[in-house]
């Protein structure tokens, strides 16, 4: 059997799936460079069909990546594969990734298909995109759920029919650690071809079990899994990377196989898709969260000091903990700045947008003079959404509180060019605030979610504003940051209100499949 375990990240794709995480290409790509760093084996950058953008998107990843496969996602529809093939076609590596549903519920209640006829597309569509690449992953949509006898059938004829890879997803999270291993286990020795290919799984997190089900599935034989950072992904999310990857690491005594993965690239990776997609990262959180490695109480303290593996079964800094450092100040100049972005991934193609970038980090070295690399990411991040042609700006705005009196906002945007002011009271200055934004705006999002994160430690940390607003079945995530967090909270609001107003609709891959 195979040592080495295939980490397929698809936190550019499923990872994407998730309320309000829709990427844009030079979000994509900087993730993509990061995943390149952290040294994943494929990036599934995204759906082509989905819309022009993720055509665009896929296409800037497969022209960036040198080091790692770059993959599509695709049903089995010819259009969709020809598209995927199309975006991917400047990778050094590619593969194209198709799927169809196999359970009976899905093939009855969502397709409408026979499962005669599923067959047929199955085994077409990995004859099509053969034609493109002989690198080739075909999926079988809920497989957990699916009937076995079919399935093995599937297998058995997709591989016959060129598939190199076969990923059988728990779509809906449903399975146990104890029964995924022994589905994997039992489907690898019924097909009779199952040495031409590589078992994958791909396990969502409904009950809170993706990462114990993948390791199951990896104990029976599965050389591939499919995962996200932070776990990131529809409704509960996907299996966890950093968790899949460190488990198999720390538990070498344990697996017969492990990754090229280089884990301190593990926390930077953790932290550039929590800025981009809005999703913060809880603090208890396996490998990633704030108390990963921190020790409260003082019976650990004191074994940690005495002996670190008393209480550590990892070391923070394999994952990419460094203590905090403090990376520039108020003097630091332009190729400072610049240098420090390059070193954590992030390089501007234009002149302009390193300027504005800058000014902004000056402006914020005035307010706040030790500047961490979150600082950084989150200022790029801010620096991009306020460039990028936003048609909602915020110009002004300015708020009142006071012990016993009502909070007050007064805000100021500019919508095309054209400037308009309201004000307005609330129950506290961010409600006000968003109360004089929506009087402007008039959009009748509600508000899902308001979550407020310090960047970093200390008071003169900057907050980082996600808003989550939600229009006519519409879900989008806002991101704002800034050391005044009822500004930070505004720029959240007006960013996510640019998404929801006038942002195009991209198709989501498994709300239907055309067959070919
Ligand atoms: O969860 C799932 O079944 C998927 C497939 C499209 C691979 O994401
Ligand atoms: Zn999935």
């Amino acid at each position: 059997m195979e040592d080495r375990l295939i980490i397929f990240d698809t936190t550019l794709r499923d990872g994407e799936q998730s309320p309000g995480a829709a990427m844009t290409q030079v979000e994509k790509v900087r993730i993509a460079k990061a995943l390149e760093r952290l040294k994943v084996d494929v990036i599934e950058a995204g759906f082509p069909i989905a819309s022009q953008g993720d055509y665009e998107a896929v296409q800037g990843v497969a022209r960036t990546i040198k080091d790692c496969t770059v993959c599509g996602l695709c049903r089995t529809a010819y259009e969709d594969i020809d598209r995927a093939a199309e975006a991917l076609k400047d990778a050094p590596s590619m593969r194209i990734h198709t799927f169809i549903a196999t359970s009976p519920i899905h093939m009855k209640a969502k397709l409408r298909m026979k499962p005669e006829e599923v067959l047929e597309a199955a085994i077409k569509a990995v004859k099509r995109a053969r034609q493109y690449t002989d690198n080739v992953e075909f999926s079988a949509e809920d497989a957990i759920r699916s009937d076995g006898e079919f399935l093995c059938r599937v297998v058995e004829a997709v591989i016959d029919a060129g598939a190199t890879t076969v990923n059988l997803p728990d779509t809906v999270g449903y399975g146990l650690p104890d029964t995924i291993g022994t589905f994997f286990r039992e489907i690898i020795e019924r097909v009779p071809n199952s040495d031409k290919a590589i078992f994958s799984a791909h396990c969502h997190n409904d009950l809170g079990l993706a990462v114990g089900n993948s390791l199951a599935a990896i104990k029976s034989g599965v050389r591939q899994v499919e995962c996200t950072i932070n776990g990131l992904g529809e409704r509960a999310g996907n299996a966890s990377l950093e968790e899949i990857v460190m488990a198999v690491r720390t538990r070498q005594d344990a697996f017969e196989c492990d990754t090229r993965i280089d884990t301190a690239e593990i926390l930077n990776c953790s932290r550039l898709v929590s800025t981009i997609t809005g999703f913060p990262v809880q603090p208890n959180k396996a490998i990633v969260g704030a108390n990963a490695f921190a020790h409260e109480s003082g019976i650990h303290q004191d074994g940690v000091l005495k002996h670190r593996e008393t209480y550590e079964i990892m070391r923070a800094e394999d994952v990419g903990w460094n203590s905090n450092r403090i990376v520039l100040g108020k003097l630091s100049g332009r190729n400072a700045f610049r240098t420090r972005l390059k070193e954590i991934g992030i390089e501007f193609p234009r002149q302009e947008d390193l300027n504005s970038a800058f000014k902004r980090f000056k402006e914020l070295a005035d307010r706040k003079s030790e500047i961490y690399d979150e600082d950084l990411q989150a200022l790029v991040k801010d620096t991009e959404t306020m460039t990028a042609n936003e048609r909602i700006k915020l110009v002004a705005m300015r708020t009142e509180s006071e012990t016993g009196e009502i909070p007050f906002a007064a805000v100021t945007l500019a919508i095309d060019g054209d400037e308009r002011s309201s004000e307005e009271s609330g129950d506290g200055q961010v409600d006000a605030a968003y109360s004089a934004v929506e009087s402007i705006v008039g959009s009748g999002a509600t508000v899902q979610l308001y979550s407020v994160n310090a960047i970093t430690t200390g008071t003169d940390s900057q907050g980082e504003v996600i808003v989550r607003i939600e229009r006519g079945g519409r879900i989008v995530n806002g991101h704002g940051a800034d050391t005044d967090i009822i500004v930070a909270s505004v720029k959240a609001y007006v960013n996510a209100l640019n998404k929801i107003m006038f942002a195009v609709h991209r198709e989501h891959p498994q709300a239907s499949e055309l067959t070919p």
